[in-house]
């Protein structure tokens, strides 16, 4: 292939890869969007292998590494579960920051292109960043894992003096930017390139250690958003123009996905970076406010046949659903709930809350899957003024993004996160098996209101009991 033929290939797969993330900004474009990315990576890697900067004898090394690599792909792929998909992305990009680490160092020890100069400078201050940025993106993605798949625990470790820790390592990078910089020979460059890289490495297993529990879903999307710039960074080393613009997209928008979720979860972006929020999550509850008060009221349970008794009387029901419907895998019984009450004419609706779940579009991918129509499926924006005209709101396994504590309770530690206000309409039914908290560890006052009933249960089995009564 002529290197205008790829120059033109690689334009071509630009457009594609920007077309794809417009696709990707909306489900019912989201598969054309995927469509167009996966097109554009083809062209991608085959204008890459096939064009000029790669000798025929490197072709079988490329399709070795592709088989072996695509064999793994495949198979994590098949036996990843839905709800383990963070850990598999922050898994994968570890090995962006690990390729961007290798590519730096290659192309320092490669002196087939010798280059003098200003020239020179450039493309050593490249591959210093390049390696600064894939190690702190490969050992931070690392501890994403381990935290994520709960191989590592999910408290923050809060080292004394951690800040300026972070300064001193800081100082220490950029002094060595400076030895590197001005070393004669490879050999003498390499000591302050591998310090950095240590320096480099450290940092970001500090970095992900001193991030709560709470707070790793904003930090998967920030480590996305390095693994692009550490792409970008390659394609710098590498004089990729390719790599460079898709780096580019991938980490502007993996930042701007970051503040999306840090506002929706009313967190400040930089003290989430910063760290030292969050618990491990999970099912001890903290009291609710600062004055150390549980929730008053009472608990009142309710069947699955009085809840089709509920949902047959209602004309408008808002359906949230949360973490427990994607581990009840219930979406299928939701899809089968929702058409046969349309088919009623009840007027049913779904309310997604932007951090719902444990990944970003969570609920949106299970509910496509479940093929309920995309029309009815609103953000919580759309339909939250809607509750106190909503005859029936059917919470499935969600927890904190219903939590009235958010808004009433300042002492609360979800206080300012918008929720949905499920309590606002005329009955609430909260589907979960105990009483337990969601992921952020706090009471939920909404089970404990006058007008909220709560059907004990797993969600997929009490759905399907749901649809049988109604279908009576
Ligand atoms: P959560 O607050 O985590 O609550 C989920 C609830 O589902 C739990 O209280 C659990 O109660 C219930 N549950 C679990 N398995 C169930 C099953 N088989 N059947 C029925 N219920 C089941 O979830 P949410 O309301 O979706 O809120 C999401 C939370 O996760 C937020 O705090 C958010 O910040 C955080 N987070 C979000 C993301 C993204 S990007 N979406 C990523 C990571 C974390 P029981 O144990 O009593 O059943």
């Amino acid at each position: 292939m002529s290197g205008n033929l790829a120059t033109v290939s690689y334009i071509g797969a630009t457009i594609l890869f920007i077309l794809s993330l417009g696709g990707l900004s909306n489900p019912e474009s989201s598969r054309r969007g995927n469509l167009f990315g996966m097109i554009g990576m083809a062209i991608a890697v085959l204008a890459t292998v096939f064009g000029p900067r790669v000798t025929p004898a490197g072709i079988p090394w490329i399709i070795g590494a592709m088989v072996v690599g695509g064999a793994v792909g495949l198979y994590a792929a098949k036996v990843v579960k839905m709800t383990q998909m963070p850990e598999l992305v922050a898994l994968m990009h570890s090995l962006v920051g690990l390729a961007a680490c290798l590519v730096g160092f290659a192309s320092y020890i490669d002196t087939s292109a010798p280059l003098a100069g200003a020239e020179k400078t450039i493309h050593e201050i490249e591959i210093y960043i390049g390696i600064l940025i894939g190690a702190v993106t490969f050992s931070g993605s690392l501890i994403a894992f381990g935290k994520l798949s709960a191989k590592i625990g999910g408290a923050p470790l809060l080292l004394p003096g951690r800040h300026w820790l972070n300064l001193a390592g800081l100082l220490v990078v950029i002094w060595f930017g400076r030895e590197f910089i001005n070393a004669h020979t490879i050999a003498d460059g390499m000591t302050p390139l591998i310090v950095m890289t240590v320096i480099a490495l450290l940092f970001g297993i500090h970095m992900v250690m001193a991030i709560g529990g709470a707070d790793m879903p904003v930090v998967v999307s920030m480590l996305n958003s390095y693994s692009g710039w550490a792409a970008a960074a390659t394609g710098f080393m590498l004089s990729n123009d390719l790599l460079i613009v898709v780096g580019a997209l991938v980490g502007s928008s993996g930042a701007i996905l970051s503040y999306i979720m840090c506002r929706a979860m009313n967190r400040n972006f930089i003290s989430v970076i910063a760290g030292g929020f969050g618990t491990g999550g999970g099912t001890v509850a903290k009291k609710v406010g600062a004055g150390d008060t549980a929730p008053v009221g009472e608990v009142v349970p309710i069947s699955a046949l009085e809840t089709a008794e509920l949902l047959k009387e209602a004309k408008s029901v808002i359906i949230v659903p949360g973490y427990g419907m994607a581990v009840a895998q219930a979406q299928h019984t939701v899809y089968e709930i929702t058409k046969h009450l349309r088919e009623k004419g009840v007027n049913i609706r779904f309310g997604i809350h932007p951090v719902a779940g444990r990944m970003p579009g969570h609920m949106n991918v299970l509910l496509a899957e479940a093929k309920v129509p995309y029309d009815i499926v609103m953000e919580m924006d759309e339909l939250n003024e809607d509750f106190p005209d909503t005859d029936v709101a059917m919470v499935i396994g969600a927890n904190d993004i219903v939590n009235p504590a958010a808004q009433d309770d300042p002492g609360s530690p979800i206080a300012g996160m918008p929720v949905l206000e499920v309590w606002k309409a005329k009955t609430s039914i909260v589907m979960k098996r105990s009483m337990a908290s969601g992921y952020a560890g706090v009471d939920n006052p909404l089970f404990y209101k006058e007008n909220n009933r709560m059907l004990f249960g797993d969600a997929k089995k009490m759905l399907d009991e749901v649809l049988v009564a109604l279908k009576a």
